[in-house]
Parts: C-alpha cells; sequence; structure tokens
C-alpha cells in the first residue's frame, strides 16, 4: 500500500513580546478569535527584555513570524523598531500591534481604540462631554488619550506623582496637569482613568481625595488581575462604577487581530470566558 502523503502546512505566526509575559492571556484571546474566525495561526508568548528585544523580534521574523503585540516594558522601543507607523502609533509614541509587510514592521497602537469600545459598547458610557481625570503619565496614559478625546471626552487633568511628566503630557493633549497630592483642588469628573503602574508593586488603597467623585462617576484601572485591586477597592467606598482593563485587553485584542486577518471577532463570548477566571 502506497503511504499517505503528507502535505506540510505553514502555520502563520504570531507572538506577544513583554517581561513578565508567562501569565499573558493574549495566546489564549487570540486561539479564540481565531477558531471563531477560521484562521489557522500559532500565537505565543515569547519573553524580551530592552537589551535584547530586537534581536528576538527579528528572530521571529526570521522563523515566519508576521505578527505580534508589544506589551511592558517595550511599546516605546518597538516603535524605533518600524519602517512605518499608523497614525494611532504616531499619536501614542507607542506600539502594541506589529505588522510585517515587504520584510519590514510597521506599527500601531490598538490600546486607545480598545479602551473607547470598551467602555463606550461594553460598559455603554457615553463619554460626550465628560470631564476626564488620567491618573498617571507614563506609556499607558499616553497610549490611550488621544482616543478618548476623540470620543468626546473634555476637561482633561493629568494627575502625576512627577509633576513635569504630567505638565508634558497635558501640553501634548491641551490638558491641564496636577500633582497626585493636589487632587484635593480638582472638582468632581466623569470618569476616571487610573493608568499609573503603582497597583503592580503592592496593595495601597490610593489616597485619591473622595471630592473627584459625583453622582454618576465612573472608573476605569487599566489593568487587570491583582494590579487593578487598590484602584477598584477605593471605588467601591464611593459605590461608583468601576471596571479593571480586562475588556480594554481584548478589544485592543480585538482590533490587533483585525489588521493582521481583515476579520472582526466577536469579543462577548471571549469576555465571558476570561471573566470567568480573572
Ligand atoms: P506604563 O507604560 O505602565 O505607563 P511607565 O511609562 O513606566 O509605565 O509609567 C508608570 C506610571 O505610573 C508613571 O505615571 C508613574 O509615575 P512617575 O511618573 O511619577 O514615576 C506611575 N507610578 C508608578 N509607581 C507609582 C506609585 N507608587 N505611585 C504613584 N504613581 C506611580
Amino acid at each position: 500500500m502506497t503511504p499517505a502523503r503528507t502535505t506540510s502546512v505553514e502555520v502563520a505566526q504570531f507572538a506577544v513580546f513583554g517581561t513578565p509575559i508567562k501569565h499573558s492571556l493574549s495566546p489564549k484571546i487570540h486561539a479564540a478569535f481565531a477558531a471563531q474566525c477560521g484562521v489557522a495561526l500559532e500565537y505565543r508568548a515569547i519573553e524580551a527584555h530592552a537589551a535584547d528585544f530586537a534581536s528576538t523580534l527579528s528572530d521571529f521574523a526570521a522563523h515566519g513570524g508576521i505578527g505580534a503585540n508589544v506589551t511592558l516594558p517595550l511599546k516605546a522601543l518597538a516603535l524605533t523598531l518600524c519602517a512605518s507607523l499608523d497614525a494611532s502609533a504616531e499619536r501614542a509614541g507607542a506600539v502594541n500591534t506589529l505588522i510585517r509587510k515587504d520584510d519590514a514592521w510597521h506599527g500601531a497602537n490598538t490600546d486607545g481604540i480598545g479602551l473607547v469600545r470598551d467602555l463606550t459598547q461594553r460598559q455603554q458610557l457615553n463619554l460626550q462631554g465628560r470631564r476626564l481625570l488620567m491618573i498617571g503619565a507614563g506609556g499607558a496614559a499616553r497610549g490611550v488619550l488621544g482616543p478618548l478625546l476623540d470620543a468626546g471626552a473634555i476637561d482633561l487633568v493629568i494627575a502625576n506623582r512627577s509633576v513635569d511628566k504630567a505638565q508634558a503630557l497635558a501640553q501634548q493633549f491641551n490638558g491641564r496637569a496636577c500633582a497626585l497630592d493636589q487632587l484635593g483642588n480638582q472638582a468632581a469628573f466623569d470618569l476616571i482613568v487610573h493608568a499609573s503602574s503603582a497597583g503592580h508593586d503592592e496593595f495601597v488603597l490610593p489616597s485619591w481625595p473622595e471630592s473627584l467623585v459625583r453622582s454618576g462617576t465612573a472608573l476605569v484601572d487599566l489593568s487587570y488581575g491583582m494590579a487593578s485591586k487598590p484602584a477598584l477597592a477605593w471605588a467601591s467606598e464611593f459605590d461608583i462604577v468601576a471596571f479593571d482593563g480586562l475588556g480594554m485587553l481584548i478589544e485592543q485584542a480585538a482590533q490587533a487581530f483585525y489588521l493582521w486577518h481583515h476579520q472582526r471577532p466577536d469579543t462577548a463570548p471571549v469576555w465571558g470566558m476570561l471573566r470567568a477566571t480573572t
């Protein structure tokens, strides 16, 4: 009997790069999107540090990598490795999505659009004319400010431990800067976005003043898991609507999936699956 011929099928290679990366939910999210849309792909989590990211990424491309996500602490560095940037990456000053074309990487940033989709579609918040407080002035804050303002948020105040960083960002996005310990001088906000990395260190309840909230104020923490707990605990003291960054994570992934595969996955079942355990 003639043995059956095996055909070798090349599976498209995707990955997320960062440190720490072991617990990244991105491989699970993209596997679920791929199954839903009938796309064959392999999506891995690859640990990379600033010192070795360029070479790790170029190895990945040499082995068939055609798309990548980039997370902490590599988003600003990723921007420097791109041959071109779309408007979202340019404005954010950071890249979270890499697309391989013509033997080069092209950068986009899907974080902001992901956050706005989560807030407006999943959480049903109307951002039009809403006073916005951004707490934190690092890469995470910069990545989402443009799309939040495009969605109609107004009267932007950026509060940060180091006020000089808040000032630089406020200048770029036409907002006002405030030192974290001066927040008591601000009137209440409609949306508070927590984008500092303070929650990653340890559980310390934020000392933000109660005067920041009024009826209808919502808070979103851009992290999820343990890191989001301090801000959510603060919000629960005032009984305001508050959620973590899981929805943003899923929506930014859906936008990256769209850039790579030109298909829009339904994020609701993936949200349901991950919310049960995250
Ligand atoms: P990311 O990309 O997560 O934003 P980053 O660019 O290093 O990371 O920025 C971290 C942000 O969290 C900064 O706004 C930082 O404040 P400083 O600019 O003063 O450093 C903020 N941050 C980190 N640890 C903090 C803490 N313990 N208390 C308050 N803010 C903190």
